[in-house]
């Protein structure tokens, strides 16, 4: 009877292993609204599209379903709600048809249970939401060993009342074995260890050199969200090998200067007081007097400080770099920014909203093959796509919408790989 007890637990922390593997697999409703729909829609404030909790309250699932998977369609058929929400937003969605039912069903869950970051911080708002899958992880562990534990007891137990009744019955008894050395134990064991270490070193090597959510802190506390954001300087005055070059580039003090010669205080203190992601108070103007340091300047004299021979005593200012690519890949900003028009932000995320640059895109290499799967290359009047004749005579014939970058052969290994 302890026998059957024995098995049946050993049955459910099996069960309780397996559940816990397919708990990863299920689609990751963040990672999903992250790198298709974040550019656009935000879970509870209006951008480019209208607030996205709620939606399936607003809408049927249905109707989801067909929208995402091609919006432009539903407003072509007349759909009042969809019309009215085009002449509001005025934007065109992009359309998902690769998305399944069950991986839009986690995106508007995630959407639905997301809660505003607590400090207006969206680095902390990201780790908060991603912790909260690893502490799943950790009470299915606790379970698992608890319930291995339990099987351990129910044994010996088990095994104490056989000897008893051999005992009575005057049957002589094996000599006891110690525990480590039992057959089963040791089975048990380098089954769980086996399948454990499996997993962890899979998980450890896939993530190993990468850093999503990597937040530094800057030698100069520069914010994204007051220049970009709210004082609207495009990327590319600072970024400009982003459309030119393989490197989008780090500005040097020189350009920072072309501005903050002239400006030398920051006066949005309290339309937008900078914290740092630990939630420090950061005073602008000091940060400003840090630039002056590093390019050379001095305020007072409103000039730069030279030495002997005329040259401007300046020390480059050590930015962390926060986006790395292992050595053994190839990327080129000029081929998605200027070739694909791409937008920064979906590979970057709302680097506008940000005070402190954080790594948005896993960076790995299913990011850049999904989206290679799902985006369409600018095929029409390109160039660098004349050899593909099929497809622009079935584009002609309209047998074919579009041509997607892995339809161009951007899924081919030695595309990315040296
Ligand atoms: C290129 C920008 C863009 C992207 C990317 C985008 N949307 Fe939209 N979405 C819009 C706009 C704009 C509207 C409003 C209707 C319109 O103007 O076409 C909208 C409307 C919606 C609506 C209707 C909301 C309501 O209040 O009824 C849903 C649902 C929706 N989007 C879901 C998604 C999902 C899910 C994704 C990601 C898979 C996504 N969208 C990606 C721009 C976008
Ligand atoms: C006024 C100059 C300026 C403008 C405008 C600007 N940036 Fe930056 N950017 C910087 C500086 C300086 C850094 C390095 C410090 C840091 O990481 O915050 C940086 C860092 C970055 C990084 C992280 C680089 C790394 O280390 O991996 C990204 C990504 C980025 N910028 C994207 C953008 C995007 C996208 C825009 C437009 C929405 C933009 N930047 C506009 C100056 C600028
Ligand atoms: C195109 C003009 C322009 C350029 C280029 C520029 N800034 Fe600014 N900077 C501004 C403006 C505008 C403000 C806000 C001033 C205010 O609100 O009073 C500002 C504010 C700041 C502040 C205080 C707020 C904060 O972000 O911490 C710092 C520090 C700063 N800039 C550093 C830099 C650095 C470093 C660079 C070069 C990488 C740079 N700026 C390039 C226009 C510029
Ligand atoms: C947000 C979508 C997106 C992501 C993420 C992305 N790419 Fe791309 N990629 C594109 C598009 C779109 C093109 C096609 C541009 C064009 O020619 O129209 C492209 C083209 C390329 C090409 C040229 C392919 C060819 O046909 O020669 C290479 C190489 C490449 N990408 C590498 C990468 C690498 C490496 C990563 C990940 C670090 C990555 N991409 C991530 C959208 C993306
Ligand atoms: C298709 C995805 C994608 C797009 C679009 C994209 N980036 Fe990047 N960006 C990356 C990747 C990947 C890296 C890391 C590159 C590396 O380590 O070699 C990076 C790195 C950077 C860096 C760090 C310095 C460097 O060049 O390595 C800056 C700054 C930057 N990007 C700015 C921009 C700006 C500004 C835009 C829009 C004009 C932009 N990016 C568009 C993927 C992208
Ligand atoms: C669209 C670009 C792209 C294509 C196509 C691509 N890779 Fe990768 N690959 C990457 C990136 C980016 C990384 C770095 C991933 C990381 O650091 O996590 C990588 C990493 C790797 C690694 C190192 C192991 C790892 O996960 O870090 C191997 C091995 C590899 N790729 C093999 C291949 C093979 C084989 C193919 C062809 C079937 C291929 N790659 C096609 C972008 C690509």
């Amino acid at each position: 009877m302890f026998r059957g007890l024995a098995h049946s637990a050993l049955a459910l922390v099996i069960a309780l292993l397996f559940c816990n593997f397919s708990a990863i697999a299920a689609p990751d409703g963040k990672a999903l609204f992250m790198s298709n729909c974040a550019s656009c829609h935000n879970p509870l404030k209006d951008a480019t599209g209208p607030a996205l909790q709620g939606a399936d309250q607003r809408n049927t699932k249905e109707w989801i379903y067909t929208w995402v998977h091609n919006p432009a369609a539903v407003i072509a058929g007349g759909d009042k709600h969809a019309n009215e929400l085009k002449a509001k937003f005025g934007a065109m969605m992009t359309s998902f048809p690769q998305l399944s039912h069950d991986e839009i069903d986690a995106i508007l869950k995630y959407v639905d249970d997301y809660k505003a970051p607590v400090a207006a911080e969206p680095a902390a708002g990201g780790a908060a939401a991603g912790q909260g899958q690893e502490d799943n992880g950790w009470v299915y562990s606790i379970i698992t060993i608890a319930l291995l534990v339990l099987v351990l007891i129910l044994w010996r137990a088990n095994n104490a009342l056989r000897r008893i009744a051999n005992e009575k019955s005057g049957i002589p008894n094996e000599k006891p074995i110690p525990i480590y050395r039992s057959k089963l134990v040791i089975a048990i064991v380098s089954i769980i260890a086996f399948i454990m270490a499996g997993y962890w070193m899979v998980n450890g090597a896939v993530n190993m050199g990468r850093q999503q959510n990597y937040q530094p802190l800057q030698p100069i506390f520069y914010s994204h969200k007051v220049h970009v954001g709210i004082n609207q300087i495009n990327c590319l005055y600072c970024h400009a090998g982003a459309e030119k070059s393989r490197q989008a580039m780090i500005p040097s003090s020189n350009i920072c200067m072309n501005c903050h010669k002239q400006i030398n205080e920051y006066t949005g203190e309290k339309d937008h007081p900078l914290m740092t992601a630990e939630g420090v108070h950061i005073d602008g103007t000091k940060q400003i007097q840090e630039l002056y340091r590093y390019a050379g300047w001095d305020p007072a004299k409103k000039d730069y400080n030279r030495d002997a021979t005329g040259n401007i005593l300046a020390t480059p200012i050590k930015w962390i770099k926060i986006h790395n690519l292992p050595d053994h890949v190839y990327f080129n900003h000029s081929q998605h920014v200027k070739v694909g028009q791409v937008q920064c932000q979906r590979c970057h995320g709302p680097i506008q909203d940000m005070d402190e640059v954080y790594q948005f895109a896993p960076l790995s290499m299913g990011w850049c093959i999904n989206c290679h799967r799902q985006t369409e290359v600018q095929f029409g009047d390109n160039g660098y796509y004349k050899i593909f004749e099929k497809y622009h005579q079935e584009i002609k014939d309209g047998t074919r919408k579009g041509v997607t970058v892995e339809e161009a052969g951007g899924t081919e290994c030695q595309r990315c790989h040296y």
